[in-house]
């Protein structure tokens, strides 16, 4: 699979473009999904004073295919009232970003809920995003290897 390497350099400047469309949905809290999503949400930080919290997964090899995702940390509040935008780095499949906003609405009762990404693969996706969810993708990219900065 091709390679593409981004720096920090040009992370930032992505973040730096597009937090305004954050700041107009206006939600009340960001929530990073880590450990991809951590970085961009702290960056994001720095142009959207909402406070921060965490939910960490991670996708388990089940017969040799990464298949399963595994919860290794999730919160314990309810959001019925709360708008949510979602923090990951990369929209790829879309499994592990559907897993976690089914679980938002199951155990939070989340309702108003953005997604907010640094790349959306151009590719056919196993999850799907419903319609009354605001989402944002910094840019659409093909479908090669991105290596982040903190992959390094
Ligand atoms: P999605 O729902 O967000 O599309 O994620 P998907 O389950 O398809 O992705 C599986 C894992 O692969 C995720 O990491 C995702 O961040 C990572 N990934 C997908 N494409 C790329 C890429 O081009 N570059 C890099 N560096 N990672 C990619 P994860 O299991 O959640 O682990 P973590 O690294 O976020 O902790
Ligand atoms: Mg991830």
């Amino acid at each position: 699979m091709k390679k593409v390497n981004y720096s920090y350099d040009k992370i930032t400047q992505l973040i730096k473009d597009n937090a305004h469309k954050i700041n107009n949905y206006n939600p009340d809290y960001i929530i990073a999904i880590g450990g991809g999503g951590l970085i961009p949400a702290r960056l994001i930080r720095n142009y959207v004073k909402k406070p921060l919290y965490v939910v960490t997964l991670s996708l388990y090899d089940d017969d040799k295919i990464k298949d399963n995702v595994e919860i290794i940390q999730w919160i314990d509040i309810d959001l019925s009232e709360k708008k949510i935008m979602i923090v990951d780095e990369v929209d790829d499949t879309r499994k592990t970003l559907d897993f976690c906003i089914k679980r938002f609405k199951l155990i939070n009762n989340a309702k108003y809920i953005g997604v907010f990404v640094l790349q959306n693969k151009i590719k056919e996706k196993l999850g799907q995003l419903d319609d009354d969810i605001k989402y944002i993708s910094c840019e659409n990219v093909q479908d090669d290897w991105i290596v982040y900065p903190w992959d390094l």
